[in-house]
């Protein structure tokens, strides 16, 4: 991995609908490229409210890129895949709170066919190489109805953030990891495994996933110390349970911890218990 800015590096290719479409599985799949928006989240959302059936946004620049807790989401022109999905689930919200998982899922599946590079997966929503931040996932959603529940899942991810300066946080990019430039590729590998693997949720819910987060868990095995909502806990990560709950195991027992709730972070990195599954920096 290179360590200092790439200071020559030039642009990725431009997002160009056709060559999307000819890699897309379900070619009639209703998506639009915008040149900039605020956020693709909000954006399609704007689109869905005013009755169009676009299932997916993609854009070049975001002005004002949303990641989780209220954060800003660097979204250089040109240098990022910035993605959102509408997903109308027949289930209600409550039934959700492993979406953010299962789009993690998709995102690692994506890029190891388009880069050959792993990712790993911190609970709940970060892309990590290496431990550091390649992309995210923020999902908004909708409740209109009882059974009902509409889903703008939003993914962010590096690509090749040239010289830009970057994320207030240990980040990396598809470049620096070896990785291809290619947008549009990425885009539509994205967009298939994410048809298949939120069908797959919706129809069975996160247990058939379990065994594939454990591939890609960062956090197994490592000392943890969970934040946020009045909640300050230290354990050992022992995975996700069937509903995708973080599994924290401390002096007083295992305690099971819900999307949304708290904060992780590591304490220690060098004191991982031996490797039961979970994937280390590469
Ligand atoms: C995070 O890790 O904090 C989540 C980042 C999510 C960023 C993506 S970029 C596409 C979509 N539109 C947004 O405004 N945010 C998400």
């Amino acid at each position: 991995m290179a360590t200092g800015p790439q200071s020559d590096s030039r642009l990725p290719p431009t997002l160009d609908p056709a060559r999307i479409r000819r890699l897309l599985l379900d070619p009639k799949l209703p998506f639009a490229i915008e040149s900039s928006v605020d956020s693709t989240n909000n954006r399609l959302a704007q689109h869905l409210d005013r009755g169009q059936p676009l299932r997916v946004l993609l854009a070049e620049h975001q002005s004002a890129g949303r990641g989780r807790h209220g954060r800003r989401w660097l979204s250089p022109p040109g240098r990022g895949l910035y993605l959102s999905m509408a997903w109308d689930f027949t289930t209600r919200a409550r039934a959700l709170s492993a979406l953010a998982l299962v789009a993690g899922l998709a995102v690692a599946d994506a890029i190891a066919r388009h880069s050959n590079i792993r990712l790993g997966l911190k609970w709940p929503n970060d892309l990590q190489v290496g431990g550091n931040k390649l992309g995210g996932c923020l999902i908004d959603l909708r409740q209109p109805g009882m059974q009902r529940c509409l889903a703008i899942i939003g993914i962010g991810i590096n690509v090749d953030l040239g010289s830009t300066a970057g994320p207030d946080q240990p980040w990396t990019d598809l470049v620096r990891e070896g990785g291809c430039n290619d947008r549009n590729r990425l885009a539509a590998m994205l967009i298939n495994a994410l048809e298949r693997d939120l069908a797959l949720f919706e129809q069975s819910g996160f247990a058939v996933f379990q065994s594939r987060w454990k591939n890609h868990d960062v956090l197994r095995g490592r000392h943890l110390r969970l934040t946020g909502n009045g909640t300050d806990l230290e354990g050992l990560g022992c995975g996700v349970d069937a509903s995708g709950a973080l599994l924290l195991e401390t002096t007083t027992g295992v305690h099971t911890i819900r999307a949304g709730e708290v904060s992780v972070r590591h304490l220690n990195r060098d004191r991982r218990a031996p490797d039961r599954g979970a994937m280390g920096p590469r």
